[in-house]
C-alpha cells in the first residue's frame, strides 16, 4: 500500500497546494461572510487531505494550523461574540481534533500492517496470498526471487495459471481438505518465469472473515528441488547397491564395537534367514552360524575389535533348519569420527561355487585315478619285469638251496644263505605289488609331510624297464636334504610319473644324439622345493607350448592328452606351480615347485 490514508486520489505533489488553497478558502469564507453556520468544520477536509501527503507530525502541525485559523476567524469576525458563535467555534475545533485523532489512529494501524507485510518480505520462504478465485493479491520478495515475477506482474493473475501448478492429487480433493480443515500441505511442482520446474513443499492456510466465510488463501512454498534430487539420487544408489548385493549374493554388515550398534543390508537378512523387520544383533548372527564355526568367527571378530585391520574367512550359515550356506566373509576395521572402533564386512554366498568346485574336485580325482590306471596299463611290461625279477631270483635261490640240502652232507649254512636271499627277494616283490596297489587304489586325497627324494625314488622304480627298453639314460641329481612338502603321496607320484613317461616318449624317437633324461630336485631362490625333469627329446614348438596343459591336448596317436592337465590340477591343489620350457629340436624341461613346510630347525646341542 502507498503512504498515507487514501481518502483522495491525486498526485502527491498537488495535494499540499490543494490543502493550502482549501484552508485559505475556508478561512476567507469563515472570516469575511457572516454565515450563521460552523464553516470551520470544513477544516476537517484539510486534515484528511494532509493524511495523504505528510507524516504524523505534519498532520499534527496542519491540524494545529487549522485550529488557529478557526480561532483567528472567530476573534476577527465576532469579537467576543455571541454564545451561538462561540459554540460553533467550539464545534469546529472539536471536529478538527476528532478527525485528527482518527486520521492518526488509522495511520498507526496502517504502519503496523506495513511493518508486518515488510516482515513477510524478509523471510526466505515464498509467500503469496490469493483470493477464493485464485487471483493473487499479495506476492512477497521470496516469491519474486524464486519465481522471477515482480509483485506488480504477479498481482491480479491466477496463481495456478501463472505457475503451471502440477498437483499431487485432484484439485477438488485438495480444496475440499482446505475448506474442511482450514489447511493443506503437500508437494507441488511449479514452473518459474524461465520455464524451470521446481518442486516445492507447499502449505496453504485459509483466511476467513468475521462471519466465517473464506476470503483468501495464504500459500507458503519452500523449494525442495535440490533435496528431492539428492533424495532421488540416494534412493537410486541404494537401489543399485541392493540390486548388486542381490545379484552377487553379497550381504554387508556394520558393527560398532563400543556401542554394539549393528546394521545388516537387505541381502544380509536374506543370507542369515531372518525377517528384515527383526532388529539385527550380533547374537542373532551367531545363532545362525554353524556351531562348529562359531569359535572361528568369534575369534576373527574379536581380533578386529582389538586392533587387527582385516580378516578373510569362510564359514557356514544355517538360515533355516534344513539349509546350509557357505559364506566367504571379508571384514575390515576402522575408527569412527567419535573415536569408536567399528567393523564393516561383506559376506558372499559361495554355496553354489563351493558345490561346483567340490564336484569338480571329485571329477578331477576320478580322472586322475583313471589316468593312473591307464599309465599302469602302459607300464605293465615294466611292472611285470619288476615282479618277475625277484620271482626269478627266488626260483634260482630255492633250487640252489635244495641242491645244498640234497648233498650227502647237507650244506646247511649255504642253504640258509640262499633262503635268506629268497626272503629278501620275496619282500622286494611284495613291495612292488603293494606300491602298485596303492597307486591303482581310488582313495580320497590325504595330505602328509612328504620327502620329495623318497617319492622320486619310488616312481623311478616303476619306469626302470621303460627306460632300458627305449635305451634312455636317466641321470638323477637329488638334493640330499630338502625340507618336506605337504601333499598327497599318490597324487605327487602321479605328477612325477607323467613327466617321466612324457620324457621317455619324447626321447624314444631321437636317433642322432644321446637319449637322456635328467631328474633333479633342489631348493629354489624363494625356499620352495623344485623338481625339474629335462629330456633330450623332440622338444616343443612355440605354438604348442601354450596349450600343453589344456585337457585333451595331445600330439600323440594314442595319447589322451590328460597327463599334463592332471599334473597342473594336482600341483595347483598343492599351492604349487608347474611350467614347461623348451628349445625345439633339443629337448624340453618340465618344472614344478611346491611350498616347503616350515619345520623348526634341528637344534645342535653345544659340546
Ligand atoms: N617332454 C615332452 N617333450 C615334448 N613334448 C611333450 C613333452 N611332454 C608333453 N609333450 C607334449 O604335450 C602333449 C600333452 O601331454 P600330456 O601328457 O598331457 O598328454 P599325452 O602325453 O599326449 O597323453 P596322455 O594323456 O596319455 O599323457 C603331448 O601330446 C606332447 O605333444
Ligand atoms: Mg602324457
Amino acid at each position: 500500500m502507498d503512504r498515507g490514508t487514501s481518502f483522495f486520489k491525486s498526485s502527491p505533489a498537488t495535494l499540499p497546494v490543494l490543502a493550502a488553497v482549501l484552508a485559505l478558502a475556508i478561512f476567507l469564507l469563515d472570516t469575511l461572510t457572516l454565515l450563521d453556520s460552523a464553516v470551520a468544520i470544513l477544516y476537517v477536509l484539510v486534515v484528511l487531505l494532509a493524511a495523504n501527503f505528510t507524516s504524523r507530525n505534519g498532520i499534527l502541525w496542519i491540524a494545529a494550523g487549522c485550529a488557529a485559523l478557526t480561532l483567528l476567524s472567530y476573534v476577527v469576525s465576532h469579537g467576543l461574540g455571541t454564545v451561538a458563535a462561540f459554540l460553533r467555534c467550539m464545534m469546529s475545533l472539536s471536529a478538527i481534533g476528532l478527525s485528527t485523532f482518527l486520521v492518526l489512529k488509522i495511520q498507526d494501524s496502517e504502519t503496523v500492517l506495513r511493518e508486518q507485510a515488510e516482515l513477510l518480505n524478509q523471510t526466505h520462504d515464498t509467500i503469496f496470498v490469493r483470493d477464493m478465485n485464485d487471483c493473487i493479491t499479495y506476492w512477497n520478495r521470496g516469491a519474486e526471487e524464486m519465481y522471477g515475477w515482480f509483485k506488480e506482474e504477479a498481482n491480479g493473475t491466477i496463481s495456478h495459471d501463472l505457475l503451471k501448478t502440477i498437483f499431487p492429487d485432484s484439485v477438488k480433493n485438495i480444496y475440499a481438505t482446505l475448506l474442511q480443515t482450514g489447511r493443506w500441505e503437500g508437494e507441488l511442482v511449479h514452473a518459474t518465469r524461465n520455464g524451470t520446474q521446481v518442486v516445492v513443499a507447499s502449505r496453504w492456510a485459509l483466511q476467513k472473515d468475521p462471519h466465517g466465510r473464506p476470503i483468501s488463501i495464504l500459500e507458503t512454498n519452500n523449494d525442495i528441488s535440490e533435496r528431492k534430487r539428492a533424495e532421488d539420487a540416494l534412493r537410486r544408489s541404494e537401489a543399485y547397491l541392493a540390486g548388486a548385493q542381490r545379484l552377487s549374493h553379497t550381504g554387508s554388515i556394520y558393527w560398532n564395537v563400543r556401542s554394539g550398534e549393528v546394521f545388516w543390508s537387505e541381502e544380509s537378512y536374506r543370507l542369515v534367514g531372518v525377517d528384515p523387520a527383526t532388529p539385527a544383533t550380533m547374537a542373532l548372527l551367531f545363532e545362525r552360524i554353524h556351531p562348529d564355526e562359531r569359535t572361528l568367527v568369534r575369534g576373527a571378530l574379536d581380533e578386529l575389535a582389538q586392533g587387527r585391520d582385516s580378516v578373510d574367512l569362510e564359514f557356514r550359515l544355517l538360515p533355516s533348519e534344513r539349509s546350509v550356506k557357505v559364506v566367504h566373509f571379508v571384514g575390515q576395521a576402522f575408527v569412527e569420527d567419535d573415536g569408536s572402533r567399528a567393523v564393516i564386512g561383506a559376506g558372499m554366498d559361495i554355496t553354489e561355487t563351493k558345490l561346483a568346485s567340490d564336484a569338480l574336485h571329485a571329477l578331477q580325482a576320478e580322472l586322475a585315478h583313471v589316468s593312473r590306471v591307464a599309465t599302469l596299463g602302459e607300464l605293465s611290461a615294466s611292472i611285470a619285469h619288476e615282479v618277475n625279477q625277484p620271482l626269478g631270483a627266488i626260483v634260482t635261490n630255492a633250487e640252489a638251496a635244495l641242491r645244498w640240502l640234497d648233498r650227502a652232507v647237507p650244506e646247511v649254512e649255504e642253504a640258509r644263505g640262499a633262503i635268506g636271499d629268497i626272503v629278501a627277494d620275496a619282500r622286494r616283490a611284495t613291495q612292488v605289488v603293494l606300491r602298485m596297489r596303492a597307486f591303482a587304489r581310488k582313495a580320497d586325497p590325504e595330505k602328509a609331510a612328504l620327502d620329495i627324494g623318497t617319492l622320486v625314488q619310488e616312481v623311478v622304480q616303476l619306469v626302470q624297464r621303460e627306460l632300458s627298453h627305449h635305451r634312455v639314460v636317466l641321470q638323477m641329481d637329488l638334493a640330499p636334504t630338502l625340507p618336506r612338502v605337504l601333499g598327497d603321496r599318490i597324487q605327487l607320484q602321479q605328477v612325477i610319473l607323467n613327466l617321466l613317461v612324457n620324457g621317455i616318449q619324447a626321447t624314444s624317437s631321437v636317433a642322432d644324439r644321446a637319449r637322456l633324461l635328467q631328474l633333479g630336485s633342489r631348493l629354489d631362490d624363494e625356499g620352495h622345493v623344485l623338481v625339474v625333469v629335462t629330456d633330450s627329446g623332440t622338444g616343443i614348438s612355440a605354438d604348442v607350448i601354450e596349450r600343453l596343459f589344456q585337457p585333451f591336448f595331445t600330439t600323440k596317436r594314442d595319447g589322451m592328452g590328460m597327463g599334463l592337465s592332471i599334473c597342473r590340477s594336482i600341483i595347483d591343489a598343492h599351492d604349487g606351480r608347474i611350467w614347461a620350457s623348451s628349445k625345439p629340436g633339443e629337448g624340453a624341461t618340465f618344472s614344478f615347485m611346491l611350498p616347503a613346510i616350515a619345520e623348526p630347525a634341528a637344534t645342535s646341542s653345544p659340546g
